[in-house]
């Protein structure tokens, strides 16, 4: 593996290998604290971001190695009309791997096609986010200490929220996953992903609407932010921002065992009432991002402790 463009690139070996490094990496943080020394890993965020640009720079640094990039892309030549390819080949000569966030779906894509140097896609568009999933997969396996037999509930924007896609993708592999798809009809997950990995792979799934009918049977519940920046109509998003706001209140019929997950940034769609039910793991889903970063960085790169 080269580059990381689509968690759908990775086989269930291979990600199971990251999350066993990744644990290592939590267990053993001074072991790795060297393993880059003297390579440079280059953050290209031509979109916002707090968590993935801030854990791929920490997990560089926790590695030994150092960080350039930028994180308003108004402040590179991009402003002056450079393409994607002319701008990563130009890094490529600078970093030995670049993570990438842009608007333009599979602009990462191309972008590895000209960089010389490994490329991971941080976030193209509404397409995908295969290192928000690796930290999802991770977040999922240190609660439940599996990634089988689980009900997955999706709730919010599941139309626009990329890390919805790679995830519902990257579940589907494994055995005894059930999805229910929670959202507003506008808002539903794009029919490639019903046909193309449910209907294809036989997957049991359900599309609602009710979050608090779906509650008891959930294991998992991953809430979504309505992605304000893909809406082309402010009216629309105004409408069905507030469609789901997870309130302790409706928790009350939801397993003990469940655990609540969300990509963050929050915006409306949880409470801050909820953060302290021992449930809500959102901030230590932050926190994995790293760690899980650091195995991939590790990986790309090909060092080893
Ligand atoms: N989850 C996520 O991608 O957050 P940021 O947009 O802050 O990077």
């Amino acid at each position: 593996m080269n580059n990381l463009i689509d968690i759908m690139e990775m086989s269930t070996e291979e990600i199971q290998e990251l999350i066993d490094k990744a644990l290592d990496i939590i267990d053993n943080p001074q072991k790795y604290s060297d393993v880059c020394r003297g390579k440079i890993l280059a953050t290209l965020f031509f979109e916002p971001s707090t968590r993935t640009r801030l854990s791929f720079e920490s997990a560089m640094y926790g590695l030994g190695g150092n960080v350039i990039g930028f994180s308003d892309s108004k402040s590179s030549s991009t402003s002056k009309g450079e393409s994607v390819s002319d701008t990563v080949r130009t890094v490529g000569c600078y970093a030995d791997i670049i993570a990438m966030r842009h608007p333009k779906e599979g602009a990462p894509l191309v972008a590895s096609r000209s960089a010389g140097v490994p490329v991971i896609n941080a976030g193209d568009g509404g397409h995908n986010h295969p290192t928000q999933t690796l930290t999802d997969l991770l977040t999922i396996y240190r609660e439940k200490g599996t990634l089988e037999n689980l009900t997955v509930g999706f709730c919010g924007d599941l139309k626009f929220g990329r890390t919805v896609h790679s995830l519902i993708s990257a579940m589907s592999r494994y055995k005894g996953i059930r999805f229910i798809l929670i959202s507003p009809e506008e808002l539903q997950v794009p029919r490639y992903i019903i046909t193309d990995i449910l209907e294809k792979n036989n997957i049991p799934y359900e599309e609602v609407t009710s979050l608090e009918d779906s509650m008891p049977k959930l294991d998992i519940l991953y809430m979504t932010r309505v992605q304000r920046e893909r809406f082309f109509n402010e009216a629309d998003y105004m409408r069905l921002k507030d469609t789901y706001i997870l309130t302790p209140d409706k928790l009350r019929n939801a397993k003990e065992s469940l655990s609540i997950l969300h990509p963050l940034p929050r915006v409306n769609e949880i409470s801050v009432a909820v953060d302290k039910d021992p449930r809500a793991i959102y901030f230590k889903q932050v926190a994995n991002g790293k760690y899980i970063r650091m195995a991939l960085i590790m990986k790309l790169l090909e060092v080893n402790a």
